[in-house]
Formats: C-alpha cells, structure tokens, sequence
C-alpha cells in the first residue's frame, strides 16, 4: 500500500537487487521482497492512471517478466523442499508451504497475463481491458499477502533451521539461476 508518497525510482528498491547479496541468500530473498513491496506499490499508481507513464510501465513489465520468476523458482524449487526436509514437526510448516506453493502457482498465472498485457500496451498493440487494470491490482493485493507470511514465518523459520551446507548450497543455485558462473569479466 502506498504511503500517501510516490513511490521512488531508482535507489529506494525499484532497481534489481544487488547479486552480491546473494553470498547470503536469506538476505536477498528478504531484500527481493522490499523491492517487490515497492513495485506493488507503483503497479497500483499504473492501474490507477492506466499505465500512462510508460516509464512506470516498462519497470513493473521487467520486472515481472525478468525477476518475478526467479523468485517463484528460488523457493518453489530450492527454498521449500530444504524446508521439507529440515524443518521439525513442531514448526508445523507444512501446511504454510503448502499454501505459499499454491500461491506461486496462481501469481505465475497471472504473472504471464499481465506481462503480455503490458508488452501489448507498450508495443502500441492494444490498450490493456479494464479488467487486466483491476488484475494487475488484486495481483499486488495477493503478493502483499503471500510477502507477509513469508517474511514472518518462512524466513525467521529459515534462518533457525538451514544449516551452513544449507545455505551455501541454496547461494550456489540462486547464483546459477541468474548465471553468475557464467559472468566473463
Ligand atoms: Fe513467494
């Protein structure tokens, strides 16, 4: 939700995360979800104006398109199933991962949706409908949700229980999945 102040641009978490944090993965989800808390907050001033200022619409279309999907991939495919595995009975995270995968699988639905509705309008293809505007917000209404329980419950239950090897494991991947083993300097 808006703070009554526009969200900012560059430098105040509407640029991608720093891929230097990610030496401490738990540390970069939680930077990724400020900045996804961000970009919620300018996908509500798009809908509200109707993507009239491209600017503001090219930055909520990559980062949908280019970064949303990786951090579906970083829990869905590597986070949870740690957690499956060295989480105990009495933390009672099953069901909590249960309903955050259900989530990832609705918000990459609509993900792929509302990104080929605002390529469309950038492309000068064709107007999004006013139902993708009131999409894109419920969207970011649902992401605000699913954030909340991962920053009060997944990580803090995270940080307790994934082991150093855990961890450099889960760094290891993250980093492959944005190719930084392949970076030539
Ligand atoms: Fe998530």
């Amino acid at each position: 939700m808006s703070k009554g102040k526009s969200p900012g641009r560059r430098g105040e978490c509407l640029k991608p995360i720093d891929l230097s944090l990610l030496d401490s993965p738990l540390d970069f989800m939680a930077e990724d979800h400020l900045r996804t808390r961000k970009i919620c907050a300018l996908i509500d001033q798009v809908a509200a104006s109707n993507g009239t200022d491209h600017t503001d619409v090219k930055e909520v279309m990559f980062f949908l398109r280019d970064e949303f999907p990786l951090q579906m991939q970083d829990k869905t495919i590597d986070l949870f199933p740690m957690m499956h595995t060295r989480c105990k009975v009495s933390d009672e995270i099953e069901s909590i991962l249960d309903r955050l995968q259900s989530d990832h699988g609705k918000e990459l639905e609509t993900q792929a949706k509302l990104t080929a509705a605002l390529e469309n309008l950038l492309a000068g293809q064709a107007e999004p409908r006013p139902k993708d505007w009131a999409l894109l917000v419920s969207f970011a209404k649902h992401v605000r949700r699913h954030l909340i329980v991962e920053n009060a419950i997944l990580l803090p239950i995270a940080r307790a229980r994934l082991s150093a090897s855990d961890l450099a494991q889960l760094r290891d991947t993250m980093q492959q999945r944005r190719q930084l083993n392949k970076v030539v300097e």
